[in-house]
């Protein structure tokens, strides 16, 4: 599930360097991130979609939503694979880590005009259309610069993933996108016609995040193509592009896997083929967007027991809460969606007998947990280390300083070395915006 294993010193490493040095040397609470592993998913998604689609491969666009800093930014491009930025903070950090800007996606419901005029004059490959204002303001900054901007319209096909309903981005009842069913996707492809500095491309789709289940990306993928038969049938021309989105799920607790990439990538293709076939169009150019699927798995968070306490409940049972240094401040995603984790005493093995136990953070909220329910070794003391596998996406990019709490930094580890790459935040980081 996660790339670490028992040491010699009886406790949890990775890449051979202790979890209990990890936490001297960079304190805690701090992710931990498995530079290789990141890398390998990467290239696994790349090399799926390649294999799948061959010819007619598009572009992985690694969702920076997940994560992002410079130094992954410059993974990225080593590993030459695209980025999908929704907001001109993740593009300033794609481009600051030398990403080409060809080999950018840009996203939002709501780009400011700013935001599209710098996309725009990076030259980014790709702008996903979400809105008509959108029309007119993206085409408006490409006249500017004097060049013809190539788009996506982001549609909404009418699925509900299953998933948590507040990542679910593709049923009708959402902010995102135009609406196949309800005719508003083919409007935007008529004002995009009329706009002569925008190139419409194709369609994307994003349907949700965290789904484990394919068939609701095939549907999607039916519906996208029915539209692009219906275009065709409409202006006798082909529209190249499809982005399919991301929202491939990952493994958080034992007993749930990963997506497999090749295996989700062969199931599209043969839905793409067939559906093509059915509307003899040849198959576009394919691309996706995952970003759980590819920094989920790789990072950890580290933290320090602090206090230890029984709580009677109604019914008589014992509930050990057991506090930790960090929180909601770290992973907001246990109170925001439900999210389950696991977490393992990681600095000593031990064979006391378990105990039911609450994870809980160091914040002013009873909502504050970690972990809800999960059975712990009754001798864990304060000091002792736990470590929260399958962090990586979605843990510090949503990070706040919620009560006055610094981020915690990322480390990445490879080759037997751990250097920060994102640090953490200080006192004086929190004070700088006070005037
Ligand atoms: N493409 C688009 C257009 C998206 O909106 C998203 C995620 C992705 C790709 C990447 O999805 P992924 O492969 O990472 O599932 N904060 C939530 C997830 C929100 C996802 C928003 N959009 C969470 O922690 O579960």
């Amino acid at each position: 599930m996660w790339s670490s294993n028992v040491s010699a010193e009886n406790q949890l490493s990775i890449s051979s360097i202790p979890v209990s040095q990890l936490a001297k040397e960079f304190g805690t609470p701090a992710f931990i991130m498995d530079e290789m592993d990141f890398r390998n998913r990467a290239i696994a998604w790349n090399l799926a979609l390649t294999n799948a689609f061959g010819d007619n491969a598009g572009s992985v666009y690694y969702a920076a939503k997940a994560f992002i800093c410079v130094e992954v930014a410059r993974w990225i491009k080593d590993i030459g694979i695209g980025i999908d930025v929704c907001t001109g903070g993740e593009l300033a950090v794609a481009l600051k880590g030398g990403i080409d800007p060809k080999k950018i996606e840009v996203h939002g419901n709501n780009k400011s005009v700013d935001e599209i005029k710098k996309a725009v004059a990076a030259g980014v490959g790709t702008i996903v259309i979400d809105s008509l204002y959108e029309v007119d303001r993206v085409a408006a900054a490409a006249t500017a610069q004097g060049i013809v901007q190539k788009v996506l319209l982001r549609l909404t096909p009418g699925i509900e993933a299953h998933t948590h309903e507040s990542i679910a981005t593709a049923h009708e009842d959402v902010k995102f996108g135009f609406s196949i069913a309800s005719g508003a996707a083919w409007k935007a492809i008529e004002e995009v016609r009329k706009a002569p500095s925008l190139e419409l491309r194709g369609f994307h789709a994003h349907i949700g995040s965290q789904i484990l289940e394919t068939e609701s990306f095939e549907i999607s993928a039916q519906r996208l193509i029915a539209l692009l038969a219906k275009y065709r049938d409409e202006y006798s021309t082909q529209l190249p592009e499809l982005d399919l989105g991301g929202g491939y799920g990952i493994a958080y607790v034992p007993g749930e896997v990963n997506l497999d990439p090749a295996a989700t990538m062969k199931t599209l293709a043969t839905v793409v083929a067939a559906q093509c076939e059915l509307h003899n169009l040849s198959i576009p150019r394919i691309s996706i967007e995952p970003g759980r699927a590819i920094v989920g798995p790789t990072m950890f968070t580290i933290y320090e027991v602090g206090t230890i306490k029984d709580v009677t409940l109604e019914n008589g049972a014992i509930r050990r809460y057991v506090s930790v240094d960090g929180g909601m401040s770290d992973n907001l995603r246990p109170a925001l969606y439900q999210a389950e984790y696991t977490a393992v005493l990681a600095n000593r093995r031990s064979n006391a007998s378990k105990i039911s136990s609450r994870i809980v953070g160091k914040h002013c909220e009873t909502g504050d947990i970690v972990i809800g329910e999960i059975d712990l070794e009754n001798d864990i003391v304060p000091g002792d280390l736990l470590a929260t596998p399958a962090t990586g996406a979605y843990g510090r990019s949503m990070a706040t300083n919620y009560n006055h709490v610094p981020r915690p930094p990322v480390v990445a580890v490879k080759d037997g070395k751990a250097r920060i790459i994102l640090r953490r935040e200080t006192e004086d980081d929190l004070l700088a915006l006070d005037i």
